[in-house]
């Protein structure tokens, strides 16, 4: 007796991005997507740190900062593996982003170690936010991938950590600066995935 061919003709679709309606981005552009906006948003933090080390290296919460530039650069080099790897274009704005990250890492330096920290707080959250949705709407197919955004996410959350711990919001005009850091880290994200 043979088998009914109604599964066999109709596969089960690999891909959920694949589902999407017309005008939606086809999941490589998804990916593309993923991995630029990430290397982007890596460099912008590697740049922060050094802004940041750059006012305040030589001061009591030196070897914090450095310890958690040590991991951004990690962050970065996986991603700028994955440039490579899988093909993808980086942001044209990583220039930008250079500037962005050295200025607003030195003048929330030049603040006070408490800004500093805020500052790490306000941008560690956005991340986290930011990683937690790729994580979730990456395929199956992608799950070594969304496994490294999860381990790099639980590093950002170490980082806002320890801006809780070291005072991030004592800084003067905390809550307003916090707004805008992290408004600003969803624009350079949105822009990022797509310029
Ligand atoms: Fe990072
Ligand atoms: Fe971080």
């Amino acid at each position: 007796m043979t088998q009914p061919l109604a599964y066999s003709l109709a596969p089960p679709t690999a891909d959920a991005a694949a589902l999407g309606l017309p005008g939606d981005p086809s999941s490589r552009q998804m990916l593309e997507r993923t991995i630029r906006v990430d290397h982007a948003g890596e460099y912008g933090a590697a740049h922060i740190y050094a802004g940041q080390l750059a006012v305040l290296g030589r001061g009591p919460k030196g070897d914090i900062l450095r310890h958690m530039q040590a991991q951004e650069r990690v962050h970065l080099d996986t991603f700028a593996g994955l440039i490579a790897t899988r093909r993808v274009r980086p942001t044209a704005l990583l220039p930008l982003w250079r500037l962005a990250g050295l200025t607003l890492g030195a003048v929330t330096a030049a603040l006070g170690t408490r800004a500093a920290m805020a500052c790490t707080v306000a941008v560690e959250e956005a991340i986290d936010e930011h990683y937690q949705q790729q994580a979730l709407a990456l395929p199956e197919s992608e799950a070594p991938l969304r496994d490294t955004i999860e381990r790099f996410r639980a590093e950002e959350l170490e980082h806002r950590d320890i801006g809780l711990e070291n005072e991030a919001e004592l800084a003067p005009g905390y809550r307003l600066m916090s707004a805008v850091i992290k408004a600003g880290c969803k624009a350079a994200i949105h822009i990022s995935e797509r310029v």
